[in-house]
């Protein structure tokens, strides 16, 4: 079982972000009370069945990431999380739905984790987003191999509330379940894990997080922020395609968008074409940087 693997030696190095093609770890089956599921995959949240323990664990995650973001979070992300409210108590989706619909259109729904890309793409083309029912325990405070509630919740739920971006996870979704037509999903799952999962925006006062694999893990949220230029790699929607990507460490090279609305501009156009176009080049490496994407070299 590869869960059984990890060990206090395995690095904490490790991201909280999965993308939606990952459904369970190699022979493990995902974690989670799929029997209670419906069709589409949303089940009951079950509020009343967080422990009191559960409550605690939510605010102690909550609470050591609210006092990291200011200076490593990008603005829309901060003033958004207060939309998850007081961090005492583990969020009930309905309420938070009723405020999200009002805003953006969108929904939260409880899902028993992982869910097969298909149903997970569906869901995002609803303006739906599938949040994972259960919490991680309490020995997982630093690293989940699987999504959990505290993932989900507070690192995707706040851009929700942002209408562009809000807007790009919905034709996300769209798309995506165009690309399982196409073959492409491994592509677009790309796409997924560079932006929606790791993404960074360049602002004024510097290169700050909008990424929720960053944005719910202690460790990689000041890492992705503070690495060394020139792992910060302009955002280019082929080089993103083409680049494979590693699920069990940090990141090593960023892309970063200038703005929500470039990332949604640079999306819209039809993906059929540069998917052929993808398949005709070299795929890239995790963690390289291009000779045309380190910064200009000042000659003495
Ligand atoms: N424009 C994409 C397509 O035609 C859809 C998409 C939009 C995909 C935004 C991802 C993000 O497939
Ligand atoms: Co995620």
């Amino acid at each position: 079982m590869q869960q059984d693997a990890w060990t206090d030696e395995t690095p904490r190095a490790v991201n909280q972000g999965v993308a939606p093609v990952t459904y369970g770890q190699g022979d493990r089956p995902p974690r989670g009370d799929y029997a209670r599921a419906r069709a589409d995959y949303t089940c009951e949240q079950d509020w009343a069945a967080y422990s009191e323990a559960e409550h605690a664990l939510y605010r102690r995650l909550y609470e050591r990431q609210a006092a990291q973001l200011p200076g490593l979070a990008c603005e829309e992300f901060i003033e958004a999380v207060q939309h998850l409210g007081a961090p005492e108590q583990i969020p009930r989706f309905d309420s938070l739905s009723e405020q999200l619909h009002r805003t953006t259109g969108w929904e939260v729904v409880a899902v028993p984790g992982l869910i097969p890309e298909e149903a997970f793409f569906k869901l995002l083309s609803q303006r739906r987003f599938p949040v994972t029912q259960w919490i991680r325990r309490p020995d997982e405070f630093d690293y989940v191999v699987e999504p959990d509630l505290f993932h989900d919740l507070f690192g995707h739920v706040p851009l929700l509330f942002n209408p562009v971006f809000a807007d790009y996870m919905q034709a996300y979704g769209a798309g995506g379940l165009k690309a399982s037509g196409l073959n492409a999903c491994e592509l677009l799952a790309r796409l997924y894990w560079y932006t929606v999962e790791f993404g960074l925006i360049a602002t004024p006062q510097g290169v700050r997080a909008y990424g929720a694999g960053i944005l719910s893990s202690a460790g990689e949220l000041p890492h992705s922020v503070r690495v060394a230029q020139p792992k910060h790699v302009p955002f280019d929607l082929l080089r993103v395609m083409r680049t494979r990507y590693k699920i069990d460490a940090y990141q090593e090279t960023y892309f970063v968008i200038d703005s929500f609305q470039q990332l949604f501009e640079a999306t819209a156009p039809d993906f059929a074409p540069l998917y052929e176009q993808v398949r005709g080049l070299p795929e890239i490496e995790a963690g390289v940087v291009l000779p045309h994407e380190a910064p200009p070299r000042v000659l003495a």
